[in-house]
């Protein structure tokens, strides 16, 4: 609990009962949920397609977007999939809101339930906001990113992708580059890998792969040699907004670049590269890789809509999913 901010650490109470259903780590699935998402997002994928891109999945309903750190990805994604499915949507940021004038996350989460909202997607830089939006509404929460701790619509979005690619996720070998110690997306995926059937060998050097990461199922290996018998290189940001300050993690971004950097010379043709975004080009993965047809890159964000249309229309709907299934198509 070191990492919870003191605003919100005495909300972190055990939840009661509740009929709602929330989306805030990966943790909170199984492999079938993971399953029935991916076959959902597949058939949304297919209304994507098409020239007429809306259903009315959705219609009446509300999803509030709350975004408390930058995101470029998620929020678009987020925005874009609650319209696809006709809802409602409002997205807030906190920079030009209320945040400014120093109101709490919980007065803010009381504060748009009082729209009624269906959905919540929170963004926030600390671990168990999302916890916090689900205390103080009757909204359903996705998490968007919280702090270090879990980005699980990222995992999701990563393994349709890799499905889409390579047609199965059992058995492939991955290998996660660089500062896994302040990445949600790496804590998200290590889990969504394994429990997919995937080996996960983590990469970097020794101060950004916490001690005893491996309990959480995965390898660890402190040569960058070590990506060359995975089948996907997952290449991580160097996270400096959740670098403490005056730690030295690296001697120095053209150092770790040299080091760690993934570069042309590091991958071999056929190997998958993948990178959840914002890239820093030049330090943790090098121009021509980002660009080489094997990467993914432009893939993962673009599967990130259909997915997301999935965990929204998943969440709201709780009939079998044969039927939401048949239902979707129905319309499409
Ligand atoms: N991958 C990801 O979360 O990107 P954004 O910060 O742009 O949303």
């Amino acid at each position: 609990m070191a990492d919870v901010h003191p605003l919100i650490r005495d909300e972190l109470l055990p939840p009661g009962p509740s009929p709602r259903r929330h989306l805030i780590s990966i943790a909170d699935l199984s492999r079938d949920d993971v399953e029935r998402l991916l076959g959902l997002a597949r058939t949304f994928a297919r209304s994507l397609d098409r020239d007429v891109k809306k259903l009315p999945a959705l219609r009446g309903r509300t999803v509030v977007n709350l975004f408390y750190e930058s995101s470029t990805r998620t929020s678009s994604s987020f925005e874009l999939a609650a319209k696809r499915l006709s809802a409602d949507v409002m997205s807030i940021k906190s920079s030009g809101s209320a945040v400014e004038k120093g109101e709490s996350l919980k007065d803010t989460a009381i504060t748009i339930g009082c729209y009624d909202p269906d959905v919540i997607v929170i963004r926030h830089p600390e671990i168990g906001a999302p916890h916090v939006i689900a205390r103080h509404t009757g909204a359903h929460v996705v998490n968007a990113g919280d702090g270090k701790h879990q980005h699980p619509t990222q995992a999701l979005l990563d393994l349709y992708t890799i499905e889409e690619e390579l047609g199965h996720i059992e058995g492939l070998h991955v290998a996660i580059v660089g500062d896994v110690l302040h990445s949600r997306v790496a804590r998200s995926n290590i889990q969504a890998f394994v429990l997919m059937g995937a080996r996960v060998t983590l990469v970097g050097p020794p101060p950004l792969i916490p001690r005893g990461i491996e309990a959480m199922g995965c390898e660890v290996s402190y040569s960058i040699e070590a990506i060359e018998a995975a089948d996907i290189v997952y290449v991580l940001r160097m996270q400096h907004e959740r670098m403490l300050a005056g730690e030295n993690y690296v001697p120095s971004l053209r150092e770790y670049a040299a080091r760690w950097g993934v570069s042309a010379d590091r991958v071999r043709p056929g190997q998958k590269v993948m990178h959840p975004g914002p890239m820093n080009r030049g330090v943790e993965i090098e121009g021509a890789v980002a660009d080489a047809a094997d990467a993914l890159i432009a893939r993962q964000v673009r599967s990130g809509v259909a997915v997301r249309m999935a965990v929204l229309f998943d969440l709201l709907t709780h009939g079998p999913v044969e039927l939401k299934v048949a239902e979707i198509e129905a319309v499409a």
